[in-house]
């Protein structure tokens, strides 16, 4: 519940919404009317709803119904199409998922206890030639550099910014392991909002991994 409610205000601020629609921007443009991208672990959909804009048909999953409630609210207040949110498990499928052009987790790895075991699931929802992109906080999110970012902007909606340094507090044991899983892939790394947000993005082969 308070989960649900803290991501619904994180989620409309704008230094939230505004690195992730960045981050999409590092992955092409849809090219298909069928092309798809599937954002798992999408809490209240900011990510779904920035992917929505690069022209996919977007399917948000999160196993807590009050996230994919409250990406629902968003989603009828912005009147957005080609978008849908399913509770899911990522370890517990009860439906089957099709491969997608593009799959995404932000803010995921950090709530999994098994990182390893989750790179791999999301990686096999990518489809051959499709990418998979991780946007997470990095070392340098801790609360001095995260306060900077807010007193260029420092409206109440951009409190959530001092709540993520204060969670996330320079921890972010996800990147290297990223790194260390997708070292034989074609993996590319950004980084965004005065170096505190990574984006790593992973293109699949046409010939599957094995391991
Ligand atoms: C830290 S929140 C991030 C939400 C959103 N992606 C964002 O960037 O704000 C992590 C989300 O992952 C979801 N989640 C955790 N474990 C999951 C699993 N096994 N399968 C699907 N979703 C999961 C949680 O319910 C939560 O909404």
């Amino acid at each position: 519940m308070i989960g649900s409610i803290l991501f619904s205000w994180l989620h409309s601020s704008d230094f939230y919404s505004n690195f992730h629609k960045e981050a999409c921007g590092f992955i092409p443009e849809a090219e298909n009317i069928n092309d798809m991208w599937i954002d798992i672990g999408c809490g209240p959909g900011v990510l779904s709803r920035a992917a929505q804009s690069r022209g996919y048909n977007v399917i948000g999953l999160d196993y807590d119904q009050r996230m994919v409630s409250a990406a629902k609210n968003f989603t009828l207040d912005k009147k957005q199409q080609n978008i849908e949110y399913k509770q899911f498990d990522l370890f517990n499928p009860t439906f089957n998922v099709s491969k997608a052009n593009v799959v995404s987790a932000s803010s995921l790895l950090p709530v999994m206890k098994n990182r390893k075991e989750s790179l791999r699931l999301l990686f096999e929802y990518v489809a051959d030639g499709g990418k998979l992109i991780i946007i997470e906080t990095n070392y340098d999110c801790y609360f001095k550099n995260v306060f900077k970012l807010f007193i260029k902007n420092p409206k109440i909606s951009e409190l959530g910014l001092i709540l993520l340094g204060w969670v996330r507090r320079g921890r972010s044991p996800s990147i290297e392991e990223v790194k260390g899983y997708f070292k034989n892939d074609d993996l590319k790394q950004f980084t965004l909002s005065n170096g505190i947000i990574d984006i790593f993005i992973v293109t699949k082969d046409k010939i599957e991994k094995e391991n």
